[in-house]
């Protein structure tokens, strides 16, 4: 425990003189694992260990009074929170971007907004281009001017509050420069490092022995998150704005002339922009950036295009999580060349086998790679990747590694052709392709384990999306704890995670005690769990991991139900096809026959459906509100029909949802309002026959603006 692997000599037999030399060497150790901890995210010691040095140390100081050290580990608990830093709820979402990487996705980009906002032929789509930087971004808060607040963005809704850090970059303003400024203004922009400075910074890390971070953008993460802002003040980190939340005033008309207002606040801009007039200019735009990237100072991974019209990205609005008016055009993927090692079976959630390439390790675009994805069996098959063969990998952003060929001229003699497994590697379930096409006996490309309930990796893959961010979002459970408290039968079902800490009281083997865990990260874990017995109906939705049950249609089974006793009545229903609550189901906008046979198959298995009850059991669910309730027509069903003359049909869709107005594709008797414009037909006439209200265009926007 003293590091030098004696036994240690008991509290009570220390000398002063042994007890003072221990105090120190124990207080610079915990502060250097808190650093890794914290700061790194790079343990050195398990928790279990670091728990002991702790108990050591108090142990020391309380026979020792007076040898308490001013730099004493004891000062310092619970200074941090467990990620270091304090939440921060954005005042406004901060979003991502969609991704192109074909110049077609460009022209669909656009043919979308001009078609959604119903342009005329003749008029002109401005949209800015401006490189995309790859760093971090932030957002920052002023009020009356000042520097008040800044922040990550972690999941977009809540991040973490890095003020003193971000103080200490030189181009983030503590004041707002120029004549006027808004009360409030938040300021989102990219933190990032330049090549040369991540070079230096390196240099001097390899000089001091200390650990290299593998790109600037991880560089950049690294230096912002630090727990001690005097460190990040020697980091050459630089901040870009590019777009705002929470402001007070506009800004201007358009983004151009907010860029300009930014410029006079005393913030750098993404440079060169550029205002194109069509989709030609934004190509021809990206060419020129592609072409001067390696002269860029610093490492940028496309170009973002941005309509220029403020009021018609107001009107786009957002889908999920990226906004209609803007789109990152992607830089094509880099590659490089590997031996692929060997060919591993992983078993998902919901059974599917997914090949996982093992590769010498190998830097594709300034990131280590090791394994890449095979997709499934027909792609090893139709590229013929065998083990030990020599292989191209590309790396596209965030995407996982691909495989784009193997160098046939290199493969040794005598490499055999891969054969996908028959069965579960996991289980010994047989693996099979369910048939898609009933009529062409056309199979999934999906292999399948059957073993459903018994298949451990299926249920550990269960169980970790159930803990996962978007869903129930429990922090401190990867992989590794969930496979073991599977196998410990710990944790067999989501409902056990809820009685995880009772549990714990009465056992023998208390978690504290077992392998990777102490008493401080037992108690973290049990205080996570907790804080999640209250949960939206939304996250309750996705989290159970139904197939094609993702984020955006938990969503809007969510507002469509409201309640998780609704959900359970109407599944339970519509499981008679011809019936009313199948019917309805289909009728939400966005549910599909495909996702209706998977909900009512998945609430229609007796134990899935235990495992809800259980569960409903241990948490409160909260009912979903529509937004906006103080709309005209929140809560209600509306259907378009005919054409739309001011507006697409798109854009109607999207203004009564934002509104909380659910949108359907048919009228029946829960149809609240049928808006109906020239050329409306049988829905019209349905309208008439079980008295709905009809609405012209007209109407409509003079209903929902009162
Ligand atoms: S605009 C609502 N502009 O790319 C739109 N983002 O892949 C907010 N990024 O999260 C983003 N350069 O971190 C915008 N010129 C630029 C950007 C940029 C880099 C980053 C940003 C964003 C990510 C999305």
């Amino acid at each position: 425990m003293s590091g030098d692997g004696a036994a240690p000599v008991p509290v009570e037999k220390l000398t002063k003189k042994q007890a003072a030399a221990e105090l120190k060497r124990l207080a610079a150790g915990i502060a250097e694992h808190d650093r890794l901890y914290h700061a790194e995210d790079a343990p050195a010691v398990s928790d279990a260990e670091y728990d002991a040095q702790r108990r050591r140390n108090d142990a020391i100081e309380a026979r020792f009074r007076d040898l308490i050290r001013a730099d004493s580990p004891g000062g310092r608990v619970g200074a941090a929170p467990s990620s270091g830093f304090a939440k921060v709820t954005h005042a406004k979402p901060m979003l991502s971007l969609g991704n192109a990487f074909a110049d077609e996705d460009v022209a669909d980009f656009a043919a979308r907004i001009r078609r959604f906002l119903s342009l005329h032929e003749d008029e002109t789509l401005v949209v800015v281009a401006e490189p995309k930087i790859d760093g971090l971004s932030a957002s920052l808060r002023y009020e009356g001017g000042q520097l008040v607040r800044g922040a990550t963005r972690g999941d977009g809704l809540v991040g973490e509050d890095v003020t003193e850090n971000l103080r200490t970059v030189s181009s983030v303003p503590q004041r707002l420069a120029g004549a006027h400024v808004p009360d409030v203004l938040e300021v989102r922009g990219e933190v990032y490092m330049q090549r040369d400075d991540f070079a230096a910074l390196n240099d001097a890390r390899a000089v001091a022995g200390e650990a290299l971070y593998a790109n600037p953008r991880n560089s950049a993460a690294g230096s912002l998150r630090q727990i001690d802002p005097a460190v990040t003040a020697e980091r050459p980190l630089r901040f870009l704005g590019y777009a705002w939340g929470e402001v007070s005033e506009e800004l201007g008309q358009t983004y151009w002339e907010a860029r300009a207002r930014f410029a006079e606040f005393g913030f750098v801009l993404n440079e060169p922009a550029r205002r194109c007039a069509d989709v030609e200019e934004l190509l021809a735009y990206y060419s020129e950036i592609y072409a001067a990237r390696p002269e860029l100072p610093y490492d940028i991974d496309g170009v973002v295009y941005k309509v220029d019209r403020l009021d018609w990205q107001d009107r786009l609005g957002f889908v999920t999580r990226s906004p209609r008016w803007a789109l990152a055009h992607k830089f094509p993927a880099e590659q490089a060349q590997t031996i692929l090692r060997k060919i591993e079976i992983q078993v998902g959630r919901t059974g599917a086998l997914t090949p996982v390439a093992r590769l010498e390790p190998v830097t594709v675009g300034g990131v280590v790679v090791t394994n890449a994805t095979l997709h499934n069996e027909e792609e090893i098959a139709r590229k013929d990747i065998r083990a030990g063969d020599t292989v191209v990998v590309q790396r596209a952003g965030d995407v996982i590694p691909q495989i784009v060929k193997v160098l046939k001229e290199h493969r040794k003699r005598g490499a055999r052709r891969y054969k996908f497994p028959k069965v579960c590697p996991a289980c010994g379930s047989q693996a099979v392709r369910d048939v898609r096409d009933a009529k062409t006996g056309e199979e999934e490309k999906v292999r399948r384990c059957t073993g459903g309930l018994i298949c451990p990796e299926q249920a550990v893959e269960r169980l970790r999306h159930f803990v996962s961010r978007d869903a129930f979002d429990i922090e401190g459970l990867g992989e590794k704890q969930i496979a073991a408290f599977w196998s410990e039968k710990r944790v067999q079902r989501p409902g056990d995670l809820f009685r995880l800490r009772e549990q714990d009281e009465d056992s023998d083997t208390p978690l504290a005690s077992c392998e990777g865990w102490g008493e401080q990260s037992a108690g973290n874990l049990f205080d996570a769990i907790e804080a999640r017995r209250t949960i939206p109906l939304a996250r309750f939705i996705f989290a159970l991991g139904i197939r094609h049950i993702g984020q955006a249609n938990a969503r809007l089974l969510a507002r469509s139900y409201g309640t998780l006793d609704a959900v359970l009545a109407a599944m339970s229903e519509a499981r008679d096809p011809e019936g009313e609550a199948y019917a309805d189901l289909l009728n939400i906008e966005g549910i599909g026959s495909k996702l209706a046979d998977a909900l009512v198959q998945f609430f229609a298995e007796p134990h899935n459906l235990d495992v809800v009850l259980d569960l409903k059991g241990e948490v409160a669910v909260e009912a979903a509100e529509a937004p906006a309730a103080q709309s005209p027509v929140s809560g209600k069903t509306v259907v378009f029909t005919g054409t739309l003359e001011t507006m697409s049909r798109g854009e109607a869709k999207a203004q009564a949802e934002s509104l909380g107005a659910k949108v359907a594709g048919s009228v029946s008797k829960k149809t609240d309002y049928v808006v109906a414009g020239p050329g409306a037909g049988s829905k019209l006439k349905k309208a008439r026959e079980l008295g709905v209200a009809v609405l012209s265009e007209e109407d409509w926007r003079a209903f929902v603006r009162s």
